[in-house]
């Protein structure tokens, strides 16, 4: 046998020396969730480690990240139900919650990277990231509202704004309405080719945000469909995105790759909170080995081509000195 590939893998130094891909803190981004309230840490029943953290608690959590070398944040906001409404009017609305703690965290700590989440679903009586007309999602009339709320997330000083919600056009309407408030330096990482799955239910149930009526099929992707996150891609490209987001993660790795394929534009995960479910209760069982399945897992989209990974898993792989 001329052949031999095992004799690359006969000694770790080898192993090592040949390995194609890393993952390093700076590839993290760890989501967090924001509720009302004072020194509140309230526990995901679905997602067990994860928490909902009042603004004060938050800025302690970001401080113990940002010690163990994570400096990326994705905030998500739990709203009452009593000031949702149809048109989520609190979304952009000076001083509420979500806004608060974007302002806190970058006072407090410049040298975080803020990434924000812009849909109407966790403002919405209807649960939906669009308006909502006799069933139907009104594209054009949303975009007016996802405007306002990426303003007001600049103006409390977002570093990266996320649209997560799939209407045509947002991402060029974003970006004209950053422009010309002043605030061309925000970079837009777009949910690019987001997939109606089934892996959100944890995160709904954080942020009690599930669809009241119907489903997110007229705008999430149908998960049978890859060529379609080409067109939603040069569509993004072409409308002035800085990343480009796969989500969920694992389930749709030939994603990533296609877009890492096809595209210059950085691509980012999402590694969803169904994931994390996922991992978590087959290794709480013991049926999995809690830290190669979670490593193993981030490194798949290192190697599908992401350079960011938006993962639960972000602070206790580097809690538990799993990533140095
Ligand atoms: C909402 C949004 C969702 C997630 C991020 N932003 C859920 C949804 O579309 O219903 C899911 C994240 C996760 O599951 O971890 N615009």
């Amino acid at each position: 046998m001329l052949h031999r590939p095992r004799r690359n893998r006969k000694s770790a130094v080898i192993r090592d020396m040949i390995q194609e891909h890393h993952l390093t803190p700076a590839n993290l981004i760890f989501p967090l969730f924001v509720i009302e309230g004072q020194n509140q840490k309230t526990e995901v029943s679905s997602m067990p480690g994860i928490y909902r953290h009042s603004i004060d608690n938050l800025l302690r959590e970001v401080e113990s990240c940002m010690k163990l070398g994570l400096y990326a944040f994705d905030l998500f906001p739990n709203i009452e139900d009593s000031f949702k409404d149809k048109y989520a009017t609190v979304s952009y609305k000076k001083d509420n919650l979500y806004l608060r703690a974007i302002e806190e965290v970058k006072k407090n700590f410049p040298e975080a990277c803020v990434v924000t989440d812009v849909a109407m679903d966790p403002y919405s009586s209807d649960g939906h990231d669009g308006i909502v007309e006799n069933g139907i999602i009104l594209n054009d009339e949303t975009l007016d509202i996802l405007g306002k709320m990426a303003l007001a997330h600049a103006e409390a000083g977002a570093d990266i704004i996320a649209p997560s919600d799939m209407m045509d056009g947002r991402i060029g309407y974003i970006r004209r309405v950053l422009d010309e408030s002043g605030f061309s330096h925000v970079s837009l990482m777009s949910y690019t080719a987001k997939y109606a799955s089934a892996f959100y239910g944890p995160f709904r149930d954080a942020l009690n945000s599930a669809p009241k009526a119907g489903d997110k099929k007229t705008y999430q992707m149908n998960p049978a469909n890859s060529r379609e996150a080409l067109i939603e891609a040069q569509l993004d490209a072409e409308e002035g995105a800085d990343f480009l987001m796969v989500k969920p993660g694992l389930p749709y790795l030939d994603i990533i790759k296609l877009l890492h394929d096809n595209f210059d534009l950085p691509i980012a995960a999402y590694n969803v909170s169904g994931e994390y479910a996922m991992l978590k209760a087959a290794t709480r069982n013991g049926w999995l080995d809690e830290e190669r399945a979670i490593m193993e897992t981030l490194m798949s989209f290192r190697r599908a081509g992401a350079t960011s990974i938006l993962t639960y898993h972000a602070k206790e792989v580097l809690e538990k000195k799993w990533l140095v």
